[in-house]
C-alpha cells in the first residue's frame, strides 16, 4: 500500500519506521529529517487540512494514518473520508472524546463506564459548590479534587489538586483565561485512588484490538519529581496482566465503542484510555485521548509483530482483523532526549551531533526516533521540546534499558535533558 502519515514527531517516525517496515511506500507530511530514508516527507503543515488531503488525493495513497489530536479535533479525517480516502482516526464527533472532556465524561455516565464522580462547571460559584461538594466525599474528607480544563490545553489542562483551596485556585485560573476557550468550561471530578496506567487500543467503530501496554514517565526529573512533561520515556510491558487487561476490554473499550455507536458516532482510530486500577483490581476510566500516545507507541511499535497497514486500513475501512498482530515477547524501553529549558522555554536551533554512530549501533534493535528535529544546511539541529526518543529492545526490561541509555550516551546535544530511571519504576522492574 501507500499510505500518508500526518504529522512530524517521534509517535509519526514510530508508525513510519513500523509501516515502512512491513513493506509499504509511506509518505510523511510534514514528516521530520528521521524519516526521510524511510519515506517521503513533504513539506505539508499538520493544521493545512485541505493540502494534506490534496496531497492524499493527488498521490492516490490508499490509507491516511493521522498522528496528532489537533487535525482530528478540525476535521481531518472527516474532509479525508469525503474525498474518498480510507482515514485512520476520528471523525469530529468521535474527537471530542478528547476534545472535550465534558462530552467524554457525560458519555461514560450515559454507558455506564466507571468513571470518578464528576460535574460540568462554567463559572467560578459552580466550581466552588462542585469543589466542596466533591471534596466531602474523598478520603480522608476534604482532599482530592481535579480540575480539569474542557478543551485541548497541551497537556497541561488537569490540575490534581491535594486540598480544596488548591482547587478553587486552579478553577478560578482557568475560567479566567489561562488556557483560552479550552477552559471556559471546567470538569470538576472526585479524584480516585489507584495506579494509573494508560492502554491503547485500536477500533473500527465495532471490534476491539488492545494494543500491548506501555507506562510513561511524565515529569521531567528522576524519581516522578519535577515539573509535567509530555512524557520523558516509556516501557512495554508494564506491570498490566491479563486480568486486568481483559476487564478494561470488558468494562471500558468494548462499551465504550458500544456507547459511541449506538450515539451514531462510527469511531475508526485510536481509543487511548487513561485508566487509574484501584486496589481491588477495578479499572476506572480518567479520559480518553483520540489518538496513539507520545511517547508510547514508539515502545509499541518496536514490539509490534504483524502488517500494521493492513489491520489499520481495516480499522479504517470497518474490517478490523482482531488478533492479526502479536508483540515480541522483548522488553523495549523509550528514553526521551529533550532540549535545554523543556518544558517551559524549550531552546531549539542546536546542533544534534553522533546520530550516525547513534544509528548503527545496536542494528535493529535500537532506534533512534526524532521528534523535535529540523534540517540546517549540512546539520540537525533541535526544533522542539522532546527533540529524540531512543528505542532499544532487550531479553528483558533491564537489558533494553543498557541497550537505550548507551545508544543515548553517543548522542551530543548542549544542555540536554534526559531521565535515567526510564524503566526503572520497582513495579516495572519486578515483571
Ligand atoms: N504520553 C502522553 C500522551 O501521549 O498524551
Amino acid at each position: 500500500m501507500k499510505i500518508l502519515v500526518v504529522g512530524s514527531g517521534g509517535r509519526e517516525h514510530a508508525l513510519v519506521w513500523r509501516l515502512a517496515k512491513g513493506g509499504h511506500e509511506v509518505l510523511a507530511a510534514p514528516g521530520n529529517p528521521g524519516m526521510e530514508a524511510i519515506a517521503r516527507c513533504v513539506p505539508v503543515k499538520v493544521m493545512d487540512l485541505d493540502g494534506q488531503v490534496k496531497l492524499a488525493v493527488e498521490e492516490g495513497v490508499d490509507l491516511v494514518v493521522v498522528g496528532p489530536e489537533a487535525p482530528l479535533c478540525a476535521g481531518i479525517a472527516d474532509k479525508l473520508r469525503a474525498a474518498g480516502v480510507p482515514t485512520f482516526g476520528p471523525g469530529v464527533d468521535g474527537a471530542r472524546l478528547e476534545g472535550s472532556k465534558a462530552f467524554s465524561k457525560q458519555l461514560f455516565a450515559r454507558h455506564g463506564i466507571r468513571t470518578a464522580a464528576f460535574r460540568v462547571c462554567k463559572t467560578v460559584a459552580e466550581a466552588d459548590a462542585a469543589i466542596e461538594e466533591l471534596a466531602a466525599r474523598a478520603v480522608p474528607a476534604g482532599t482530592g479534587v481535579v480540575v480539569k480544563a474542557d478543551g485541548l490545553a497541551a497537556g497541561k489542562g488537569v490540575v490534581v489538586a491535594d486540598d480544596a483551596a488548591e482547587a478553587r485556585a486552579a478553577a478560578r485560573a482557568m475560567l479566567d483565561g489561562r488556557f483560552g476557550e479550552a477552559g471556559a468550561t471546567l470538569v470538576i471530578e472526585q479524584r480516585i485512588s489507584g495506579r494509573e496506567v494508560s492502554l491503547m487500543a485500536l477500533t473500527d467503530g465495532e471490534r476491539v484490538e488492545v494494543l500491548a501496554a506501555a507506562e510513561d514517565h511524565k515529569t521531567l526529573l528522576d524519581g516522578d519529581r519535577g515539573p509535567n512533561t509530555g512524557g520523558m520515556g516509556t516501557v512495554s510491558p508494564t506491570w498490566v496482566d491479563d486480568a486486568i487487561l481483559a476487564r478494561v476490554r470488558a468494562e471500558v473499550l468494548t462499551p465504550t465503542v458500544a456507547g459511541l455507536a449506538a450515539e451514531g458516532i462510527d469511531y475508526r482510530g485510536v481509543l487511548y484510555a487513561g485508566l487509574m486500577i484501584d486496589g481491588d483490581g477495578m479499572p476506572w476510566l480518567l479520559e480518553y485521548n483520540c489518538r496513539f500516545g507520545d511517547p508510547e507507541t514508539q515502545p509499541v511499535m518496536a514490539r509490534l509483530e504483524g502488517d500494521l497497514g493492513a489491520v489499520l486500513l481495516g480499522a479504517a475501512t470497518g474490517k478490523l482483523e482482531v488478533g492479526a498482530l502479536s508483540w515480541d515477547p522483548r522488553a523495549a524501553v523509550c528514553v526521551v532526549v529533550a532540549a535545554a529549558g523543556y518544558p517551559e522555554a524549550p531552546r531549539s536551533g542546536d546542533v544534534i551531533g553522533g546520530l550516525e554512530a547513534a544509528a548503527g549501533a545496536d542494528g535493529e534493535d535500537v532506534v533512534v526516533f526524532h521528534a523535535g528535529t529540523a534540517r540546517k544546511g549540512e546539520a540537525i539541529v533541535s526544533a522542539g521540546g522532546r527533540v529524540l526518543g531512543v528505542t532499544a529492545l532487550g531479553e528483558d526490561v533491564e537489558a533494553a534499558r543498557a541497550r537505550a541509555y548507551a545508544t543515548v550516551g553517543r548522542i551530543e546535544l548542549e544542555g540536554m535533558q534526559v531521565r535515567g530511571d526510564i524503566g526503572m519504576r520497582p513495579s516495572t522492574r519486578a515483571r
